[in-house]
């Protein structure tokens, strides 16, 4: 899930009149299993300068969250977390997640079925769902595979999980583990998206009934990064940050992902039985820049298929985003950002390379 581009100007738009001629693009996971790999496709190098920068050895570790005491019904160790959360929303808009109730069987069992279905002949994954961001079910590589002029070095599936829910047929045994886990990963979400919004100084429920998150777009988004004869010269995803609310990120016990904090990448290896939470583009709008969303990529390595769940929350896909009112007249801010519908900033996403927080710019109010 992201929002981003490796070269070029994201406002240039040459490919809307110009549409690049369709390309065939292979799975990455079939790339890598060819025999004697020892190199990659040009189209998969991405330039030294802007991605390989050095890695911070800051022994600084991300914050953790409780999710316990979030829910606490001890109101002093509740507006405690509360103000743990506004913390961590704003110094790294990253932060781990522990004691939130979710079996560890199901965190495996999800990342089994989507093992399961990387697995798949390569027909009938290609064969599945559509190719547009609204299509409910979509497998594909790469970010945008038909815009993208440097591929990632990832293979992905993205199910819609509410208000609808969807189970591609040919994984059976998807769906009963898909649709407990959701369900059991929203909870949790929408709890933590309460304790956001209050402290941000607004209601608890502010941001829960402002953009309707009883119809709140969520999917799982399962990344397979498969292991790269080359992994100094490619991206699994090159730095990006997600749509939305807020991801709740697992993985297979292999890292990979690394977050920029203080201008410098960090990498995170999410404690195991907790979720990895990041917050995304319209948190950043809804509190008026107060809360950034942050950059975030994945590397890859040659020794292990990586494999990662995201499952990011957002808005009613109808709902309009703007920043909270009340966030913009107590402080005398003009608003920062333009609104603008849930579903539309998901069409703008995807019509544009991933690049940084290219989307997000376009909507931002001119200083
Ligand atoms: C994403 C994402 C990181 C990872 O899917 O948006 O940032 O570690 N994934 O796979
Ligand atoms: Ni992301």
């Amino acid at each position: 899930m992201a929002t981003t581009a490796p070269t070029g100007s994201p406002l240039s738009q040459p490919s809307l009149t110009h549409p690049p001629p369709p390309r065939k693009v292979t799975t990455v996971k079939a790339l890598s299993e060819l025999p004697g790999l020892s190199s990659i496709p040009s189209i998969y190098t991405f330039p030294k300068q802007t991605y390989h920068e050095p890695v911070s050895d800051t022994k600084e570790p991300i914050p953790t969250i409780d999710f316990s005491l979030l829910t606490s019904s001890h109101p002093g160790q509740r507006s405690k977390t509360i103000r743990e959360l506004g913390k961590a929303c704003r110094n790294w808009g990253f932060f781990m997640v522990t004691k939130h109730g979710v079996p560890e069987r199901m965190m495996k069992a999800i990342i089994e079925v989507c093992r399961e279905f990387f697995e798949l002949p390569e027909e009938e994954k290609r064969g599945i769902g559509g190719k547009h961001v609204l299509d409910p079910i979509r497998f594909g590589t790469s970010f945008n595979e038909s815009v993208d002029e440097i591929l990632c070095w990832r293979d992905y599936v993205k199910i819609f999980q509410h208000p609808e829910f969807h189970s591609p047929k040919k994984s059976p045994s998807f769906r009963e583990i898909a649709l407990e886990y959701s369900k059991r990963v929203r909870l949790v979400a929408r709890e933590i998206i309460r304790g956001i919004s209050e402290s941000l100084g607004l209601e608890k429920d502010y941001i829960d009934e402002t953009l309707n998150l009883e119809n709140g777009l969520q999917l799982i988004a399962a990344n397979l990064y498969p292991p790269c004869p080359r992994p100094e010269l490619a991206m699994g995803l090159p730095p990006h940050s997600d749509h939305g609310l807020l991801t709740l990120l697992i993985q297979n016990q292999i890292g990979g992902l690394q977050v920029q904090h203080k201008g410098k990448w960090v990498n995170i290896d999410p404690i195991p039985n907790s979720f990895l939470a990041n917050i995304g583009d319209h948190i950043e709008i809804l509190s008026n820049g107060k809360y950034k969303s942050v950059l975030h990529r994945a590397v890859v390595n040659n020794r292990d298929e990586r494999i990662s769940i995201a499952v990011p929350h957002g808005p009613a896909l109808d709902a309009i985003v703007s920043p909270a009112s009340k966030l913009v007249e107590n402080v005398g801010n003009p608003p920062a950002y333009g609104a603008m519908k849930y579903k539309e900033y998901l069409e703008l996403q995807q019509g544009t390379m991933l690049n940084g927080k290219s989307c997000l710019e376009r909507i931002r109010n001119g200083d």
